[in-house]
């Protein structure tokens, strides 16, 4: 007998609306040539390849020993919530109030906080085109819309007062922007925020700030960025983090936010009901990430994700391709394959297939480019790296010829 169940017509509309990831598919036909013995080199994967600082590692073994495995308070422990305002003290020198900081689980858990406690159903959330891809599908759940700003390589991959003021409609509640932002590694300039807060203030919007990437910026020489945080610039914006990145603990899933006293309220009634509480002992192990010898390691990765990208840049640059944007921070590349003859996504199947090289196509980050742009993570070692670049070699010349 046939059930409801035997068919997708229960499966929600805005099911519809949700794409699947083109890398997730090319990770697919990665692993299917690694289980025939291929040697692949992956620059498609979104998160650092060193493992969990081991001071961090051995906090959260010594947390399990001593039975920390219940829920906590919905918003943090007391402890990582101070712990985390000290951080601001120590590394950008504003200080926070420990109450205003919000433990969540990953800065995924954040974006859908965000999403509930400020979108209705119908309201508009404007972010960049290229952008983080998931961005649209947390404002999607609540039944509000994406507005995407098309940014351009002539502009630093940066929404420009401009941009911003075209694409402000009476349903705009605010703009999200990354700094250093996925996948273009571009980052506002302190100037730049400065306006572009404003002018969302000015239209009565909220200002949605991720700085996942944060502790990731090299400037142009792989020193210390013009500014730590955008907490510095505003304190009246809504700020996400989390330990995924510069702290290497993807897999951890604990992140933070730092909002506006005024809407605490609605946010912890909010996690209480979607998560209880982030994970007990990845907050106690997360303790440990912001102590001198976990910080040490942290700042050590750094510095080799910089050598990285600007080996990875001059590499392919030497190869022909255009990196328009120097990448200022997280670990990515935005190349212009154009040169190669093929549209992006043409270019990653066949450099999969053909010469076993995984990176991004621009389509997973918006419809903006895409067809010229793929994203290249520097999340492999250096051997890797120049494997892959001969490889791409011989794969521009051999369809150059073709
Ligand atoms: C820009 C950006 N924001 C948020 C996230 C989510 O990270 P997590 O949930 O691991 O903290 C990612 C992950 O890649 C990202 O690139």
């Amino acid at each position: 007998m046939r059930t409801v169940c035997d068919n997708q017509s229960m499966i929600a509309e805005r099911l519809n609306r949700i794409a699947p990831f083109r890398v997730m598919q090319l990770m697919e036909r990665a692993k299917a040539l690694e289980a025939q013995g291929h040697r692949v080199v992956h620059f498609e994967v979104g998160e650092p390849d060193f493992d969990t600082a081991d001071p961090i590692v051995q906090a959260g073994q010594r947390a399990l020993a001593a039975g920390h495995t219940k829920y906590t308070q919905a918003l943090g422990t007391p402890e990582l919530r101070a712990r985390i305002a000290r951080y601001y003290e120590e590394s950008a020198g504003i200080s926070v109030a420990p109450e205003r900081i919000v433990v969540t689980s990953g800065a995924s858990g954040g974006l859908l906080l965000l999403a509930g406690l400020l979108l209705d159903p119908g309201d508009e959330l404007l972010m960049p085109d290229p952008g983080y891809p998931c961005n649209e599908v947390f404002v999607g759940m609540v039944n509000a819309t994406p507005a995407r700003i098309n940014v351009e390589a002539d502009e630093g991959f940066q929404v420009t007062p401009d941009g911003l003021a075209r694409a402000w409609t009476d349903r705009a509640r605010g703009l999200l922007l990354g700094a250093p932002a996925n996948p273009t590694g571009a980052l506002p300039s302190r100037e730049r925020l400065r306006t572009l807060i404003d002018a969302v203030h000015a239209r009565d919007g909220v200002f949605l700030l991720d700085e996942i990437y944060q502790g990731l910026i090299y400037g142009e020489t792989g020193d210390q960025p013009e500014y730590r945080s955008g907490l510095t610039v505003s304190d009246d914006i809504f700020v996400l983090n989390s330990f995924s990145k510069y702290f290497g603990m993807t897999g951890w899933r604990l992140g933070w936010m730092v909002l506006p006293e005024a809407y605490l309220d609605g946010v912890s009634r909010l996690a209480q009901n979607l998560f209880i509480s982030p994970s007990s002992i990845a907050q106690h192990a997360a303790l440990a990430a912001f102590e001198p010898d976990a910080m040490q390691i942290h700042e050590a990765r750094r510095c080799e994700f910089a050598r990285r990208r600007d080996r990875l840049s001059a590499g392919l640059r030497d190869l022909g391709l255009s990196i328009p944007v120097d990448p200022q921070g997280a670990f990515y590349l935005y190349v212009d394959v154009s040169a190669s003859g093929l549209d992006s996504e043409t270019f990653c199947w066949r450099l999969i297939d053909e010469y076993q090289v995984a990176v991004t196509p621009g389509i997973d980050f918006g419809s903006h480019l895409a067809d010229r742009y793929v994203r290249f993570a520097y999340t492999t070692g250096d051997e890797d790296i120049d494997m892959g670049l001969a490889r791409i070699r011989d794969a521009l010349e051999a369809w150059s010829r073709s």
